[in-house]
Protein backbone atom coordinates (compact mmCIF):
# COMPACT_ATOMS: atom_id res chain seq x y z
CA UNK A 1 0.00 0.00 0.00
CA UNK A 2 1.27 3.72 -0.63
CA UNK A 3 1.93 5.61 2.40
CA UNK A 4 -0.17 8.63 2.45
CA UNK A 5 2.59 11.81 1.80
CA UNK A 6 2.54 15.25 3.21
CA UNK A 7 2.09 16.86 1.13
CA UNK A 8 -1.37 14.84 -0.39
CA UNK A 9 -4.53 17.34 0.01
CA UNK A 10 -7.28 14.63 0.92
CA UNK A 11 -9.89 16.68 1.03
CA UNK A 12 -9.38 18.00 -2.52
CA UNK A 13 -10.73 16.30 -5.04
CA UNK A 14 -9.09 15.17 -8.22
CA UNK A 15 -8.54 17.86 -10.66
CA UNK A 16 -8.48 16.42 -14.24
CA UNK A 17 -7.29 17.73 -17.70
CA UNK A 18 -6.76 16.55 -21.23
CA UNK A 19 -4.31 17.40 -24.06
CA UNK A 20 -6.00 19.60 -26.53
CA UNK A 21 -4.99 17.99 -29.94
CA UNK A 22 -4.38 20.82 -31.83
CA UNK A 23 -1.26 19.35 -33.27
CA UNK A 24 -2.23 16.15 -36.20
CA UNK A 25 -1.52 12.80 -35.68
CA UNK A 26 -2.98 12.50 -32.39
CA UNK A 27 -1.58 11.79 -28.53
CA UNK A 28 0.62 8.62 -30.24
CA UNK A 29 2.93 8.37 -32.90
CA UNK A 30 1.43 4.99 -34.27
CA UNK A 31 0.01 4.25 -37.69
CA UNK A 32 -3.28 2.31 -35.22
CA UNK A 33 -6.44 3.84 -35.98
CA UNK A 34 -6.94 7.34 -33.99
CA UNK A 35 -10.54 8.67 -34.24
CA UNK A 36 -8.83 12.00 -33.68
CA UNK A 37 -9.03 15.15 -35.10
CA UNK A 38 -6.59 18.32 -34.84
CA UNK A 39 -8.58 21.05 -36.33
CA UNK A 40 -11.14 24.04 -34.56
CA UNK A 41 -14.71 21.96 -35.04
CA UNK A 42 -13.31 18.83 -33.23
CA UNK A 43 -11.64 20.68 -30.60
CA UNK A 44 -14.80 22.65 -30.03
CA UNK A 45 -16.75 19.66 -29.84
CA UNK A 46 -14.07 18.13 -27.64
CA UNK A 47 -14.16 21.02 -25.04
CA UNK A 48 -17.78 21.47 -24.71
CA UNK A 49 -17.99 17.30 -24.16
CA UNK A 50 -14.97 17.70 -21.27
CA UNK A 51 -16.54 20.46 -19.51
CA UNK A 52 -19.59 18.35 -19.36
CA UNK A 53 -17.77 15.44 -18.17
CA UNK A 54 -16.21 17.05 -15.05
CA UNK A 55 -12.75 18.12 -16.57
CA UNK A 56 -11.62 21.23 -15.53
CA UNK A 57 -9.04 22.37 -17.87
CA UNK A 58 -7.39 21.52 -21.49
CA UNK A 59 -3.96 22.52 -21.89
CA UNK A 60 -3.01 23.64 -25.72
CA UNK A 61 0.35 22.12 -27.28
CA UNK A 62 2.94 24.92 -28.44
CA UNK A 63 4.50 23.74 -31.62
CA UNK A 64 6.07 25.56 -34.57
CA UNK A 65 7.65 22.96 -36.48
CA UNK A 66 6.70 19.75 -37.89
CA UNK A 67 8.51 16.73 -36.18
CA UNK A 68 8.08 13.05 -35.63
CA UNK A 69 4.57 12.53 -37.23
CA UNK A 70 2.97 15.70 -36.23
CA UNK A 71 3.07 17.99 -39.59
CA UNK A 72 0.43 20.23 -38.87
CA UNK A 73 0.00 22.33 -36.14
CA UNK A 74 -2.35 25.38 -34.70
CA UNK A 75 -0.69 28.24 -32.64
CA UNK A 76 -1.62 27.47 -29.06
CA UNK A 77 -2.33 30.98 -27.40
CA UNK A 78 -5.20 31.82 -30.29
CA UNK A 79 -6.19 28.49 -30.22
CA UNK A 80 -7.06 28.19 -26.39
CA UNK A 81 -8.70 31.94 -27.06
CA UNK A 82 -10.69 30.34 -29.16
CA UNK A 83 -11.90 27.39 -26.76
CA UNK A 84 -12.19 29.70 -24.40
CA UNK A 85 -14.93 31.62 -26.25
CA UNK A 86 -16.55 28.37 -27.31
CA UNK A 87 -16.92 27.00 -23.72
CA UNK A 88 -18.35 28.03 -20.30
CA UNK A 89 -16.56 26.70 -17.61
CA UNK A 90 -13.35 24.76 -19.20
CA UNK A 91 -9.78 26.35 -17.64
CA UNK A 92 -7.78 26.81 -21.38
CA UNK A 93 -3.87 26.06 -20.54
CA UNK A 94 -1.72 27.50 -23.58
CA UNK A 95 1.59 26.26 -23.18
CA UNK A 96 4.09 29.23 -24.25
CA UNK A 97 7.99 29.42 -24.68
CA UNK A 98 9.65 32.26 -23.34
CA UNK A 99 12.40 32.42 -25.59
CA UNK A 100 10.03 32.48 -28.36
CA UNK A 101 7.99 35.75 -26.31
CA UNK A 102 7.94 38.72 -24.30
CA UNK A 103 6.81 38.19 -20.95
CA UNK A 104 4.85 41.54 -21.05
CA UNK A 105 3.19 40.87 -24.37
CA UNK A 106 2.28 37.46 -23.39
CA UNK A 107 0.65 38.81 -20.13
CA UNK A 108 -1.24 41.20 -21.81
CA UNK A 109 -2.60 38.66 -24.54
CA UNK A 110 -3.35 36.24 -21.61
CA UNK A 111 -5.27 39.35 -19.38
CA UNK A 112 -7.57 40.17 -22.76
CA UNK A 113 -8.30 36.22 -22.64
CA UNK A 114 -8.42 36.65 -19.44
CA UNK A 115 -11.36 38.71 -19.70
CA UNK A 116 -13.24 37.48 -22.41
CA UNK A 117 -13.45 33.86 -20.88
CA UNK A 118 -14.17 35.64 -17.19
CA UNK A 119 -11.36 34.40 -16.02
CA UNK A 120 -10.62 31.15 -17.12
CA UNK A 121 -7.19 31.74 -19.20
CA UNK A 122 -4.13 29.93 -17.87
CA UNK A 123 -0.75 29.37 -18.70
CA UNK A 124 1.84 26.57 -18.98
CA UNK A 125 5.26 27.83 -18.90
CA UNK A 126 7.81 25.76 -21.47
CA UNK A 127 11.21 25.84 -21.67
CA UNK A 128 11.53 24.48 -25.09
CA UNK A 129 13.48 20.92 -26.36
CA UNK A 130 13.21 21.09 -30.32
CA UNK A 131 16.39 22.98 -30.94
CA UNK A 132 15.76 23.78 -34.51
CA UNK A 133 12.50 26.01 -33.77
CA UNK A 134 14.46 27.91 -32.09
CA UNK A 135 17.91 28.20 -34.62
CA UNK A 136 15.57 28.32 -37.60
CA UNK A 137 13.19 31.12 -36.72
CA UNK A 138 16.69 32.80 -35.83
CA UNK A 139 16.49 32.68 -32.19
CA UNK A 140 18.71 31.90 -29.51
CA UNK A 141 19.16 28.26 -28.13
CA UNK A 142 20.57 28.47 -24.64
CA UNK A 143 22.05 25.70 -23.34
CA UNK A 144 19.86 23.71 -21.21
CA UNK A 145 19.91 25.01 -17.35
CA UNK A 146 20.25 28.54 -18.80
CA UNK A 147 17.24 28.58 -19.91
CA UNK A 148 15.60 27.97 -16.77
CA UNK A 149 17.41 30.92 -15.50
CA UNK A 150 15.33 32.86 -18.39
CA UNK A 151 11.80 31.20 -18.01
CA UNK A 152 12.24 31.77 -13.61
CA UNK A 153 12.67 35.37 -15.05
CA UNK A 154 9.90 35.41 -17.15
CA UNK A 155 7.48 34.10 -14.99
CA UNK A 156 8.53 36.53 -12.00
CA UNK A 157 7.76 38.93 -15.00
CA UNK A 158 4.45 37.53 -15.34
CA UNK A 159 3.43 37.48 -11.74
CA UNK A 160 4.56 40.84 -11.44
CA UNK A 161 2.69 42.60 -14.39
CA UNK A 162 -0.45 40.54 -13.08
CA UNK A 163 -0.29 41.44 -9.92
CA UNK A 164 1.28 45.04 -9.12
CA UNK A 165 0.93 48.74 -10.25
CA UNK A 166 4.23 50.11 -11.85
CA UNK A 167 5.93 47.30 -11.86
CA UNK A 168 9.50 47.04 -12.30
CA UNK A 169 12.26 44.17 -12.83
CA UNK A 170 15.47 43.82 -13.90
CA UNK A 171 17.68 40.83 -14.21
CA UNK A 172 19.82 39.09 -17.22
CA UNK A 173 17.00 38.36 -19.86
CA UNK A 174 14.21 40.75 -18.83
CA UNK A 175 13.87 44.68 -17.64
CA UNK A 176 10.79 46.60 -16.74
CA UNK A 177 10.00 49.38 -15.63
CA UNK A 178 7.23 51.08 -13.41
CA UNK A 179 4.73 49.09 -16.12
CA UNK A 180 1.11 48.83 -15.05
CA UNK A 181 -1.13 46.71 -16.88
CA UNK A 182 -4.54 47.84 -17.40
CA UNK A 183 -7.42 45.86 -16.61
CA UNK A 184 -5.79 43.51 -14.42
CA UNK A 185 -6.01 39.85 -14.84
CA UNK A 186 -10.47 39.30 -13.61
CA UNK A 187 -10.86 38.87 -9.99
CA UNK A 188 -11.19 35.15 -9.48
CA UNK A 189 -12.03 34.18 -5.58
CA UNK A 190 -9.31 31.71 -4.59
CA UNK A 191 -7.27 32.89 -6.98
CA UNK A 192 -3.97 35.60 -7.27
CA UNK A 193 -3.98 35.90 -11.21
CA UNK A 194 -4.22 33.80 -14.16
CA UNK A 195 -2.49 29.94 -13.25
CA UNK A 196 0.81 29.33 -13.98
CA UNK A 197 2.02 25.83 -15.12
CA UNK A 198 5.20 24.61 -16.01
CA UNK A 199 6.63 21.27 -17.50
CA UNK A 200 9.67 19.87 -17.05
CA UNK A 201 11.57 17.24 -15.63
CA UNK A 202 15.37 17.90 -15.09
CA UNK A 203 16.62 18.83 -11.80
CA UNK A 204 16.98 22.34 -13.36
CA UNK A 205 13.52 22.43 -13.87
CA UNK A 206 12.26 20.77 -10.74
CA UNK A 207 14.04 24.15 -8.55
CA UNK A 208 12.56 26.75 -10.90
CA UNK A 209 9.09 25.49 -10.85
CA UNK A 210 9.53 25.05 -7.34
CA UNK A 211 10.64 28.43 -6.60
CA UNK A 212 7.91 30.42 -9.24
CA UNK A 213 5.31 28.00 -10.39
CA UNK A 214 1.70 27.77 -9.21
CA UNK A 215 1.49 23.91 -10.65
CA UNK A 216 4.36 21.42 -11.61
CA UNK A 217 3.50 19.31 -14.25
CA UNK A 218 5.43 16.41 -15.14
CA UNK A 219 5.63 13.84 -18.47
CA UNK A 220 4.17 10.68 -17.05
CA UNK A 221 6.01 8.92 -14.24
CA UNK A 222 5.44 5.86 -12.24
CA UNK A 223 4.64 6.19 -8.13
CA UNK A 224 8.17 5.90 -7.14
CA UNK A 225 9.65 8.46 -9.93
CA UNK A 226 7.08 11.08 -9.33
CA UNK A 227 8.35 11.00 -5.53
CA UNK A 228 11.25 11.64 -6.22
CA UNK A 229 10.21 14.92 -8.66
CA UNK A 230 7.50 16.05 -5.68
CA UNK A 231 10.64 15.93 -3.41
CA UNK A 232 13.03 18.14 -5.35
CA UNK A 233 9.91 20.57 -6.25
CA UNK A 234 8.68 20.70 -2.71
CA UNK A 235 12.73 21.18 -1.09
CA UNK A 236 13.26 24.12 -3.65
CA UNK A 237 9.66 25.85 -2.25
CA UNK A 238 10.82 25.69 0.84
CA UNK A 239 13.95 26.68 0.34
CA UNK A 240 12.90 30.17 -1.39
CA UNK A 241 10.23 30.30 1.54
CA UNK A 242 7.11 29.85 -0.05
CA UNK A 243 3.82 29.13 2.07
CA UNK A 244 2.85 30.17 5.78
CA UNK A 245 5.78 31.00 7.76
CA UNK A 246 8.40 31.59 5.19
CA UNK A 247 9.86 34.67 3.33
CA UNK A 248 7.11 34.46 0.80
CA UNK A 249 3.64 33.78 2.53
CA UNK A 250 1.53 34.60 -0.03
CA UNK A 251 3.23 32.38 -2.81
CA UNK A 252 2.01 28.82 -1.37
CA UNK A 253 3.98 26.12 -2.57
CA UNK A 254 3.21 24.48 -6.11
CA UNK A 255 0.78 21.89 -6.82
CA UNK A 256 1.14 18.97 -8.48
CA UNK A 257 -0.24 17.74 -12.41
CA UNK A 258 1.02 14.34 -14.03
CA UNK A 259 0.21 13.34 -17.02
CA UNK A 260 -0.97 9.94 -18.58
CA UNK A 261 -2.04 8.39 -21.60
CA UNK A 262 -5.70 6.27 -20.53
CA UNK A 263 -6.66 3.37 -22.35
CA UNK A 264 -9.73 2.12 -20.53
CA UNK A 265 -11.34 -0.97 -21.31
CA UNK A 266 -14.09 -3.17 -20.20
CA UNK A 267 -11.59 -5.71 -19.63
CA UNK A 268 -7.56 -5.47 -18.51
CA UNK A 269 -6.88 -7.64 -21.39
CA UNK A 270 -8.71 -5.60 -24.37
CA UNK A 271 -6.93 -2.44 -22.87
CA UNK A 272 -3.19 -3.73 -22.78
CA UNK A 273 -4.14 -6.00 -26.09
CA UNK A 274 -4.80 -2.05 -27.47
CA UNK A 275 -1.30 -0.83 -26.09
CA UNK A 276 0.71 -3.43 -27.62
CA UNK A 277 -1.22 -2.51 -30.91
CA UNK A 278 -0.06 0.87 -30.76
CA UNK A 279 3.44 0.26 -29.85
CA UNK A 280 3.67 -2.62 -32.73
CA UNK A 281 2.37 0.05 -35.17
CA UNK A 282 4.84 2.30 -34.01
CA UNK A 283 5.57 4.49 -36.53
CA UNK A 284 9.37 3.68 -36.02
CA UNK A 285 11.39 6.48 -38.46
CA UNK A 286 9.64 9.31 -36.06
CA UNK A 287 10.05 7.79 -32.70
CA UNK A 288 13.80 7.26 -33.51
CA UNK A 289 13.85 10.60 -34.94
CA UNK A 290 11.99 12.18 -31.79
CA UNK A 291 14.80 9.99 -29.37
CA UNK A 292 17.24 12.06 -31.48
CA UNK A 293 15.52 15.34 -31.45
CA UNK A 294 15.21 14.82 -27.11
CA UNK A 295 18.43 14.35 -26.60
CA UNK A 296 18.48 18.26 -26.06
CA UNK A 297 16.62 17.63 -23.06
CA UNK A 298 16.70 15.48 -20.60
CA UNK A 299 20.30 13.77 -21.46
CA UNK A 300 21.62 17.15 -22.60
CA UNK A 301 21.65 18.23 -18.61
CA UNK A 302 24.56 17.67 -16.28
CA UNK A 303 23.14 15.04 -14.17
CA UNK A 304 21.17 13.46 -17.26
CA UNK A 305 18.16 13.22 -15.32
CA UNK A 306 15.92 15.56 -17.40
CA UNK A 307 12.95 14.31 -19.30
CA UNK A 308 13.48 11.47 -21.60
CA UNK A 309 16.35 10.47 -20.14
CA UNK A 310 15.47 6.79 -19.21
CA UNK A 311 12.12 6.74 -21.72
CA UNK A 312 12.24 3.32 -23.51
CA UNK A 313 11.29 2.91 -27.67
CA UNK A 314 7.78 2.29 -25.76
CA UNK A 315 7.82 4.76 -23.76
CA UNK A 316 8.33 7.44 -26.92
CA UNK A 317 5.98 6.50 -28.79
CA UNK A 318 3.44 8.24 -26.23
CA UNK A 319 5.78 11.60 -26.68
CA UNK A 320 5.30 12.44 -23.24
CA UNK A 321 5.43 9.39 -21.63
CA UNK A 322 2.19 8.87 -20.64
CA UNK A 323 2.02 5.02 -20.73
CA UNK A 324 4.59 4.96 -18.01
CA UNK A 325 2.07 6.08 -15.53
CA UNK A 326 -0.22 3.18 -16.21
CA UNK A 327 -3.73 4.34 -16.32
CA UNK A 328 -4.32 1.08 -18.09
CA UNK A 329 -7.38 -1.55 -17.44
CA UNK A 330 -10.85 -1.56 -16.78
CA UNK A 331 -12.26 1.73 -15.11
CA UNK A 332 -11.90 0.19 -11.79
CA UNK A 333 -8.53 -0.56 -12.27
CA UNK A 334 -7.81 2.97 -13.46
CA UNK A 335 -9.51 4.84 -10.64
CA UNK A 336 -7.71 2.69 -8.04
CA UNK A 337 -4.24 3.73 -9.30
CA UNK A 338 -4.74 7.85 -9.74
CA UNK A 339 -5.62 7.55 -6.21
CA UNK A 340 -2.46 5.94 -5.17
CA UNK A 341 -1.24 9.08 -7.21
CA UNK A 342 -3.25 11.03 -4.99
CA UNK A 343 -1.89 9.29 -1.81
CA UNK A 344 1.71 10.67 -3.00
CA UNK A 345 0.32 14.24 -3.74
CA UNK A 346 -0.54 14.42 -7.38
CA UNK A 347 -3.70 16.82 -7.75
CA UNK A 348 -4.28 16.91 -11.24
CA UNK A 349 -3.74 14.23 -13.87
CA UNK A 350 -3.40 15.41 -17.74
CA UNK A 351 -4.45 13.03 -19.78
CA UNK A 352 -4.30 11.79 -23.45
CA UNK A 353 -6.65 9.17 -25.29
CA UNK A 354 -6.48 7.36 -28.66
CA UNK A 355 -9.94 9.04 -29.69
CA UNK A 356 -10.67 12.37 -27.85
CA UNK A 357 -14.36 12.70 -28.10
CA UNK A 358 -15.03 9.41 -27.19
CA UNK A 359 -12.97 8.27 -24.31
CA UNK A 360 -13.25 11.57 -22.64
CA UNK A 361 -16.71 11.40 -22.32
CA UNK A 362 -16.45 7.28 -21.53
CA UNK A 363 -13.68 8.48 -18.55
CA UNK A 364 -16.44 11.28 -16.99
CA UNK A 365 -18.97 8.87 -17.31
CA UNK A 366 -17.20 5.37 -16.02
CA UNK A 367 -14.00 6.28 -14.35
CA UNK A 368 -14.46 9.57 -12.81
CA UNK A 369 -17.41 8.23 -10.52
CA UNK A 370 -15.27 5.76 -8.86
CA UNK A 371 -12.77 7.73 -8.94
CA UNK A 372 -14.98 10.21 -6.07
CA UNK A 373 -16.17 6.88 -4.50
CA UNK A 374 -12.36 6.07 -3.35
CA UNK A 375 -11.26 9.80 -2.51
CA UNK A 376 -14.09 10.12 -0.30
CA UNK A 377 -13.08 6.56 1.36
CA UNK A 378 -9.71 7.58 1.50
CA UNK A 379 -10.18 10.66 2.82
CA UNK A 380 -13.42 9.61 5.67
CA UNK A 381 -10.36 6.95 6.61
CA UNK A 382 -7.98 9.48 7.56
CA UNK A 383 -10.50 11.59 9.07
CA UNK A 384 -11.14 14.57 6.56
CA UNK A 385 -13.66 14.81 4.41
CA UNK A 386 -13.60 15.34 0.54
CA UNK A 387 -15.36 18.73 -0.15
CA UNK A 388 -16.98 17.67 -3.46
CA UNK A 389 -18.36 21.42 -3.95
CA UNK A 390 -14.85 21.99 -5.11
CA UNK A 391 -15.34 20.14 -8.49
CA UNK A 392 -16.88 21.21 -11.60
CA UNK A 393 -20.24 19.36 -11.44
CA UNK A 394 -21.04 17.14 -14.63
CA UNK A 395 -24.38 17.97 -16.23
CA UNK A 396 -25.08 14.31 -17.58
CA UNK A 397 -25.30 15.90 -21.45
CA UNK A 398 -22.55 14.63 -22.20
CA UNK A 399 -23.68 11.17 -24.44
CA UNK A 400 -25.99 13.64 -26.39
CA UNK A 401 -23.09 15.88 -27.72
CA UNK A 402 -21.08 12.93 -28.21
CA UNK A 403 -24.01 11.90 -30.63
CA UNK A 404 -24.72 15.08 -31.74
C1 LIG B 1 3.10 18.58 -19.32
C2 LIG B 1 4.16 19.11 -20.24
C3 LIG B 1 3.78 19.84 -21.36
C4 LIG B 1 4.73 20.31 -22.25
N1 LIG B 1 4.32 20.99 -23.35
C5 LIG B 1 5.23 21.43 -24.24
C6 LIG B 1 4.82 22.11 -25.41
O1 LIG B 1 3.62 22.34 -25.64
N2 LIG B 1 5.77 22.52 -26.29
C7 LIG B 1 7.12 22.29 -26.06
O2 LIG B 1 7.94 22.68 -26.89
N3 LIG B 1 7.53 21.64 -24.96
C8 LIG B 1 6.64 21.21 -24.06
N4 LIG B 1 7.06 20.53 -22.93
C9 LIG B 1 8.51 20.21 -22.78
C10 LIG B 1 9.30 21.23 -21.96
O3 LIG B 1 9.35 22.42 -22.67
C11 LIG B 1 10.75 20.81 -21.77
O4 LIG B 1 11.41 20.91 -22.96
C12 LIG B 1 10.89 19.43 -21.34
O5 LIG B 1 10.27 19.32 -20.10
C13 LIG B 1 12.34 18.96 -21.26
O6 LIG B 1 13.06 19.68 -20.34
P1 LIG B 1 13.78 18.99 -19.12
O7 LIG B 1 14.77 18.01 -19.66
O8 LIG B 1 14.43 20.15 -18.44
O9 LIG B 1 12.77 18.32 -18.28
C14 LIG B 1 6.11 20.06 -22.01
C15 LIG B 1 6.49 19.36 -20.85
C16 LIG B 1 5.53 18.86 -19.98
C17 LIG B 1 5.97 18.09 -18.79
Amino acid sequence: MTEISNVARLSEPLKFAYWVPNVSGGLVVSTIEQRTGWDFEYNKKLARIAENSGFEYALTQTRYAASYGADKQHEATSFSLALLAATERLKVISAVHPGMWHPGVLAKYIITADHISNGRAAVNIVSGWLKDEFTNFGLEWLEHDERYVRTEEFIKVLRGLWTEQDYSQSGKYYNITDFTLNPAPVDVPGRAHPEIFFGGNSTAAQATAGRVADWYFSNGKDLEGFKENIAGVVAAAGDSGRGAGGALPTLPSPRFGLNGFVIARDSEKEARDTLREIVEKAHKPAVEGFRAAVQEAGASTKDGKGMWADSSFEDLVQYNDGFKTQLIGTPEQIAERIVEYKKIGVNLFLTGYLHFQEEVAAFGQEVLPIVRELEADLARKNGVELDLSRTPAATGTTSKLVNA
